[in-house]
């Protein structure tokens, strides 16, 4: 076995995940990353299971590679892998609907993908391993593989919350942190390794909580502060926030440490007190409009971005007019927005009454039109300023463009060539797009 497919779906903790299967299946079994499935001996489906449509996907590439199964050149066969938060909820019923899969493994098992391969090769039929409990998987795993400007580094796993749409506690199990020593020695090789800007990531970031060397409990503005502390880290993020997490401390580090970028990704999912409540989110709009407004006033440059949900069961008309209002209050610089999709296991699929997905997928609409229409009126504010920018990669728009993000999250888009990447340039701010800016160096 030489060759390793993998694809990805979903959050960027599974990024993350992707990347250390990468590094420890090259470790272990000397695998190199090929870019189709056809070239693979190996394919894995790292996947998603938040909504229908994510999982819909793991079934569409199972029917698309169904063609590959065969005899490798080696005579072994080609292993065909399903990984990820789908392999923990749907376990056994994946090797029902794809017969030719060998081998499902949730997301807190991919250290003991050596081992699975192991047995496969002794003559293993199928082998399925998704224990959502184990918390000792970065134990078992070589250290991080990462290269490039921006590393992300997992510090907090799972959720707590039970939001009563989600599935994510089904599928990443409980929430647990990462000691602070794990934590930092990842960042300092990342940070060898070339990397500048750090990304602290976990389902729940806010509700990160570890031990350090001396036994001190840090909470995650303990740990930014250590983080700052590392030579040559230049900026600093962390997603995702819960607002029922934040503290006063976390927002005073905004002005203390200079290394942390100016922007939080604080979801509220609803402008709707009502709603919100049958999400069993823990918090209403008020708390949620106080965080907002202290962030705001922590730092100058401030970003917030924030998911939505629409058509929740009970969503009326009058509840998505307040998301709506909110929206133009609050002015957020970034979103995600979904229609509600009701999860198996999840209290609200079962909610009554269930909103007509057509008239979820109207509301969505009107709800991006609204959120394009404010981000374009915040990033036309932009225009003349000048920004630093670490340049990461080329812009997907194309036409000789790269990409970078300013210190407050927003993409900029300038014309540069591929030697930028890596490096830091000042950009004056010319356009401002719904979702990005454009700019020159
Ligand atoms: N921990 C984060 C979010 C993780 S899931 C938080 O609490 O904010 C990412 C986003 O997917 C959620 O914020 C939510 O907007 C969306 N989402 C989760 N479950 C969903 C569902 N059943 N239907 C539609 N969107 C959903
Ligand atoms: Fe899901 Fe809620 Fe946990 Fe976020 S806080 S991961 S939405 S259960
Ligand atoms: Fe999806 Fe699992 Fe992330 S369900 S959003 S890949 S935690």
């Amino acid at each position: 076995m030489k060759n390793l497919f993998i694809k990805n779906f979903g959050c960027q903790m599974n990024l993350y995940d992707a990347g250390r299967i990468l590094a420890l299946l090259q470790k272990s079994h000397g695998l190199t990353q090929v870019s189709t499935p056809e070239m693979a001996d190996l394919v894995i489906f790292n996947t998603c299971h938040i909504r229908e449509k994510a999982e819909e996907k793991l079934f569409s590439e199972l029917g698309r590679v169904r063609k590959l199964v065969r005899r490798r050149a080696d005579g072994g066969r080609v292993v065909f892998a399903v990984g990820g938060c789908v392999g923990q909820a749907e376990g056994e019923e994946i090797f029902r609907r794809a017969p030719y899969v060998d081998l499902v493994f949730g997301p807190q098992n991919y250290h003991e993908l050596p081992m699975m391969l192991d047995q496969l090769a002794g003559g293993h039929d199928k082998i399925f391993a998704a224990n959502a409990t184990a918390t000792d998987k970065f134990d078992h795993l070589p250290q991080t593989g990462q290269s490039g400007p921006v590393a992300s580094v997992t510090i907090q796993e799972g959720c707590n919350r039970f939001c009563s749409y989600c599935v994510v506690p089904h599928t990443r199990g409980q929430e647990w942190s990462r000691p602070v020593a794990d934590v930092l020695e990842e960042i300092a090789v990342c940070l060898a390794n070339g990397a500048v800007e750090i990304q602290l990531l976990g389902q729940n970031v806010t509700s990160y909580g570890a031990l350090d060397e001396s036994g001190t409990a840090n909470d995650l503005a303990l740990l930014i502060r250590r983080v700052a502390l590392l030579d040559s880290c230049k900026r600093i993020r962390f997603v995702t926030s819960h607002p029922a997490d934040m503290t006063d401390d976390l927002v005073d580090i905004f002005s203390e440490i200079p290394q942390l970028c100016p922007c939080v990704h604080l979801p509220i999912q609803s402008g709707s007190d009502a709603i919100l409540q049958a999400m069993e989110r823990g918090h209403n709009v008020d708390h949620y409009r106080t965080w907002a407004n202290k962030l705001r006033r922590a730092h100058p440059d401030m970003t917030l971005a924030s998911d939505f949900i629409v058509g929740f069961p009970g969503e009326t008309e009058d509840d998505f007019n307040q998301t709506m209002a909110l929206i133009e209050e609050i002015r957020f610089d970034h979103a995600y927005s979904f229609v509600f999709s009701p999860r198996p296991g999840t209290r609200a699929a079962t909610m009554e009454p269930q909103i007509p997905l057509e008239m979820g997928r109207q509301r969505l609409a009107r709800l991006q039109e609204k959120l394009n229409q404010v981000q374009l009126e915040n990033n036309r504010q932009q225009v003349g300023k000048r920004e630093e920018i670490l340049v990461e990669k080329r812009s997907r728009m194309g036409q000789g463009l790269m990409s970078g993000r300013t210190r407050g999250n927003r993409w900029v888009n300038f014309p540069a060539t591929d030697e930028r990447i890596g490096q830091w340039v000042e950009v004056e701010i010319i356009e401002g797009l719904p979702n990005s800016l454009k700019g020159r160096l």
